[in-house]
Parts: C-alpha cells; sequence; structure tokens
C-alpha cells in the first residue's frame, strides 16, 4: 500500500483494541439468536456479530440471511457495528442501514455469489453490498469484499476478456449485465475505509446521489484484461473526498460521471493508479453540470490514458484542477478506449440529436509524464474548449510498445478511431489556452518513422493561444 501503510497500521491496531473491548464478555452459545449477540461497546455503540446470527463463514453456505439479520437486527436497536469476523462468507445482495458500520475484520472476505437469483430482481441494484437511501453508513475493518469476477469471464483473451452477461430479461444488454460490487445510492455521510476491493465483475465502488462521502486506505484490485472493471464511480454526487488509495484495474480508475442530477466538489489527492483504461475519466455520461473537481498528487502508472475529459451530453464541465502528478501512459489493445494520450480532451455530442454542453476552466499543474503518444484536445464548433491552463507541464515522449499509433480516439461514438498522424500537441475548437512551462521531449521512437511533430494545429479552430514558455526539444 505504498506510503501511507505505516498510518493505516495504528488505525487498524486502534481499531482492533476499539473492537476486542467492546466484544469481550459476549454471551456464547446463543440459544436465541439475536439477542445474544447484545452487547454495548465502549464507544456507546452495539455490536452484532454476524456469526451469532448463524454466519459460518466457511466459503461454501450461503451467509447472506445471517449477514443481512445481523444488519437489520443492528439497525432496528437505532444502529451499531455489525462484525464480521474471519473466515470467507459467501453472499448474495447484502443491504446496508442507516447508523451501521459494516467491520469486516482483517482475515474475512465478504465473497460475492456469482448466481444471478442472489441478486435483487432489478438490475440496477446487482450488488455484493448495497446501501440505499442510508445515512452514517461506514465500511471498514482491514478485511476483504470480493467479487469473484474472473468467474464471469467467458473467454480469457490477453487483449481483453469476454464477459457474461445476465441479460436474459432484456433489462440490460451485453457487457453492462454484471453486479457491481460495493454501492452506495442516495445516502449522506458514508465513510468507506481501510478495506480491500477485490475482482469486481463489473465497477467496483459506485457512489450515486450522494453528499458527503469520504474514501480513504482502500485497496482496489481488479483483473487488468477484463472490461468494465472500473475502480470508483463518482455518480451526481457531492462533496466526495477519496484519498490514499490504490486502484490497479483493467477499466476507468475514478470515473465522475453525471446521469442523475449534477456533480460537485469532488477531490481525490494521493492515490496510486493503473489501468487498461483511463486513470481519471471525467463522462462519458454527461447529462448535468460538474462542478469543482480536484485531483492531487497522483501517480499513474502504465496506463491507457491519463487524465481525461469526454464530454457527451448536455451537461457543462467547469473548474477542474490537476496538480502535482506523475505518469506514464502507453498503448494497450484498441479494443479499450484510449490510445496512451496523457492528457485528453474531447467534447462531442453521444448522438446526432443531443445538444452538447461546455468545458470551461481546465488547469494542469506540475504534471510529468512519459508517454507513447501526445496531448489531445478536441472541442467543437458548437462548443470550443475554453479557458485550458498548463503550467509545468513536461512530456517526454517515447514509444516502447509495438503498436505504430497513427490515430484519433474520439470513442465514444463521434467520429470514432480516425486515422490521423501523431504529435505531440493536437488542438481543434479551442479558446483561451495557456501554455506556461510546457516542455515537449521528444525520446526514443522505436523505430516509428511518424516521429516528431511538436504541434498540430487545425487552422481557424483555435482563438486565443497564449505561448509563454514552450519548449521543443529532442533527447537521446
Ligand atoms: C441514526 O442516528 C442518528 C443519531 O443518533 C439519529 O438521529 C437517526 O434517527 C438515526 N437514523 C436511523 C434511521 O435510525
Ligand atoms: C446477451 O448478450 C450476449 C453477449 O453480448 C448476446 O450474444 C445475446 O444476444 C444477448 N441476449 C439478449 C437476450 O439480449
Ligand atoms: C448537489 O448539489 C446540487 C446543488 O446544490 C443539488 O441540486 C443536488 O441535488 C445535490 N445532489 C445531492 C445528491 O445532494
Ligand atoms: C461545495 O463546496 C463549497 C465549499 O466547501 C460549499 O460551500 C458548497 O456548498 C459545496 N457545494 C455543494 C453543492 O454542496
Ligand atoms: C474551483 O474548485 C475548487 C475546488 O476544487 C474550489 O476551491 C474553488 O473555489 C472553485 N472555484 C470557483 C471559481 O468556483
Ligand atoms: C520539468 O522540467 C524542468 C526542467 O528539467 C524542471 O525544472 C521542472 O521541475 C520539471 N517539472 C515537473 C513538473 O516535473
Ligand atoms: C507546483 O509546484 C511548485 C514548485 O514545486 C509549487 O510551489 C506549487 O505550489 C505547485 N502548485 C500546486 C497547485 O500544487
Ligand atoms: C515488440 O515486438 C517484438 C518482435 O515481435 C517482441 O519481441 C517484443 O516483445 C514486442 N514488444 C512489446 C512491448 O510488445
Amino acid at each position: 500500500m505504498g506510503s501511507f501503510d505505516g498510518v493505516w497500521f495504528v488505525r487498524v491496531l486502534v481499531g482492533i483494541l476499539v473492537m476486542s473491548s467492546s466484544l469481550a464478555g459476549t454471551p456464547l452459545a446463543p440459544s436465541r439468536p439475536g439477542l445474544q449477540a447484545l452487547k454495548v461497546g465502549e464507544r456507546g455503540r452495539l455490536v452484532c456479530r454476524a456469526s451469532e446470527f448463524g454466519a459460518r463463514g466457511d466459503g461454501k453456505e450461503y451467509d447472506t440471511r445471517a449477514i443481512q439479520a445481523s444488519i437489520d437486527y443492528c439497525a432496528e436497536q437505532g444502529g451499531g457495528v455489525v462484525h464480521i469476523s474471519p473466515g470467507v462468507y459467501l453472499t448474495g445482495t447484502v443491504f446496508l442501514k442507516s447508523n451501521i458500520t459494516l467491520w469486516v475484520d482483517e482475515g474475512a472476505t465478504i465473497l460475492g455469489s456469482t448466481r444471478q437469483e442472489d441478486f435483487p430482481a432489478q438490475w440496477t441494484r446487482w450488488y455484493t453490498i448495497l446501501a440505499e437511501d442510508a445515512e452514517n453508513v461506514e465500511l471498514t475493518g482491514g478485511g476483504i469484499v470480493a467479487g469473484q469476477g474472473l468467474k464471469f469471464v467467458e473467454e480469457f483473451k490477453a487483449e481483453k476478456n469476454v464477459m457474461v452477461s445476465w441479460n436474459e430479461t432484456g433489462d440490460c444488454v451485453g457487457d453492462e449485465c454484471r453486479p457491481r460490487l460495493v454501492g452506495f445510492v442516495n445516502c449522506k455521510n458514508v465513510h468507506i475505509w481501510n478495506v480491500f476491493l477485490e475482482e469486481p465483475a463489473y465497477w467496483c465502488l459506485h457512489i450515486v446521489n450522494s453528499d458527503t462521502v469520504s474514501v480513504h486506505d482502500v485497496s482496489i484490485h481488479g483483473d487488468f484484461n477484463s472490461p468494465n472493471t472500473d475502480g470508483i464511480d463518482i455518480v451526481s454526487s457531492n462533496n466526495t473526498v477519496i484519498k490514499d488509495c490504490h486502484i490497479d484495474t483493467g477499466d476507468d480508475a475514478i470515473c465522475p460521471k453525471t446521469m442523475l442530477g449534477p456533480l460537485y466538489n469532488l477531490t481525490v489527492t494521493n492515490c496510486w493508479i493503473r489501468t487498461k483504461s483511463c486513470a481519471v475519466k471525467v463522462g462519458s455520461q454527461t447529462n448535468y453540470n460538474l462542478e469543482n473537481l480536484h485531483f492531487e498528487q497522483l501517480t499513474i502508472v502504465d496506463s491507457h490514458r491519463g487524465l481525461g475529459i469526454q464530454l457527451r451530453d448536455r451537461g457543462n464541465i467547469n473548474n477542474v484542477t490537476y496538480a502535482n502528478i506523475q505518469m506514464s501512459t502507453c498503448y494497450y489493445h484498441p479494443s479499450w478506449w484510449g490510445l496512451a494520450e496523457p492528457i485528453y480532451v474531447t467534447a462531442c455530442p453521444r448522438t446526432p440529436d443531443t445538444v452538447i454542453g461546455s468545458i470551461n476552466n481546465i488547469h494542469y499543474i506540475n504534471i510529468t509524464t512519459t508517454s507513447e503518444n501526445g496531448i489531445f484536445l478536441s472541442g467543437l464548433e458548437e462548443s470550443f474548449l475554453k479557458g485550458l491552463h498548463f503550467s509545468n507541464v513536461n512530456v517526454t515522449l517515447e514509444r516502447w510498445t509495438n503498436f505504430t499509433g497513427g490515430y484519433h480516439d474520439y470513442r465514444p461514438g463521434c467520429q470514432g478511431l480516425v486515422v490521423h498522424r501523431m504529435s505531440g500537441l493536437f488542438m481543434e475548437y479551442v479558446d483561451d489556452v495557456w501554455m506556461h512551462k510546457v516542455i515537449l521531449r521528444w525520446k526514443g521512437s522505436n523505430g516509428m518513422s511518424d516521429w516528431g511533430l511538436p504541434f498540430d494545429i487545425t487552422p481557424s479552430t483555435v482563438h486565443d493561444m497564449h505561448l509563454l514558455d514552450y519548449e521543443n526539444t529532442y533527447v537521446s
């Protein structure tokens, strides 16, 4: 877990001390499950142990009912800590409630079912752990929540796995038909910390229409070759803080978007990311505004795209800052969106009928990247990208994979993949662009002939461009 191991350890230790003192003296051999589980902890919180409600943790028999019973009981009493002790707990969807801390102990794994019948009827509620309309909910304890994603692979392929689809009902189609791992929908005051989220079958952590959500010291690990294994999707939620996380997965790692309402105030700090898709992706669902997004102190490794914005709908994206970021981006199979661009901004309508929103005030500060492709900024005649500020941005262009490039990637939709020469900085339909201390260093071309074009600017679509300190240089 990198540099925050120590802090985490202390937190876990404190957590364990609090838990064990509150659990001490719990009566054994419950004849009436539920009542025996009662114990008021030192922090004044009730502790309900799933084991006392019949959870076995043998990884074979389903513990869904027992875990749910312990949550329901705890919630009926006004809330408390639901304790999952070491073991493997196979479950269908488990519903969290208000004022509940789900404490998955170190050594405990909540293992998501791979059978559709263990999930609710509506596909939108397919999660292993789901909190709906809840407040003051917490997921922590140092343990694991795992989705058995590899069991959803129909065909393993190095470029991209083919996944199972639960589309029998016709509610969802193809790739979108698998359960997510953990979801918070219409929630308030959510705290997710000190937990490992592993092998999601589809999106991993989903925060929807919620307010005041804190995610920290969370490790997410998804299969690198499985599509839609997103890390954290933040949908139409306000005041989300994500920090000290480690995300290594196949699809987009951190992905704010809007489908249900606007999204305000998202801060992401000190995260390590590797993905076969986009590390930080704003969009592409952008039906409402996204404002005040701040990404700082990120390390992005060997990802297919670094900092991406995909505006495809009617919302506006305004005031986004990326600061103090180090990355490397490279090519993977073109069936994955992305062409190794460290920075990528596109506005284009999802369908010919879409009225497109706008992108304004985007800041890139103190960024250093080694990338196989250049920066790509593409607006539209009816939606110029406006107010793009680059300050202290160093791009080393280097080829180390065998892909020959030569494409522009407008996906999803729009012009799709377009054959086009590679460049250090591509711009079309942009207005008010500032480049202050921007350095492009061209390093190894790996035999690529089409190499070294510093700018590719579509004439007459670039307005008000300021190159205050821009350097283009060849290095050996
Ligand atoms: C949760 O706890 C708070 C504070 O103790 C209380 O006001 C609220 O009613 C509780 N909510 C539920 C649904 O029990
Ligand atoms: C379900 O998805 C699979 C794979 O994407 C597809 O071949 C099949 O036609 C779909 N079935 C239904 C009922 O949509
Ligand atoms: C987020 O804030 C906006 C603006 O105040 C509000 O319209 C929206 O309902 C809020 N969303 C949530 C999930 O609280
Ligand atoms: C966004 O954050 C600012 C500053 O903390 C706060 O004043 C504002 O109410 C927040 N917006 C929403 C929609 O919660
Ligand atoms: C832009 O967003 C940041 C948070 O990321 C906030 O502190 C700042 O006030 C916002 N600026 C404007 C003009 O709203
Ligand atoms: C970019 O390179 C210059 C010159 O080597 C260096 O002074 C600066 O600190 C670098 N900036 C970043 C963000 O790495
Ligand atoms: C960018 O780096 C400079 C020099 O290290 C530092 O003074 C400045 O605070 C950084 N900017 C941001 C927004 O962190
Ligand atoms: C590039 O191709 C060569 C020759 O086929 C192969 O040896 C090498 O491993 C490939 N490199 C990468 C990064 O795929």
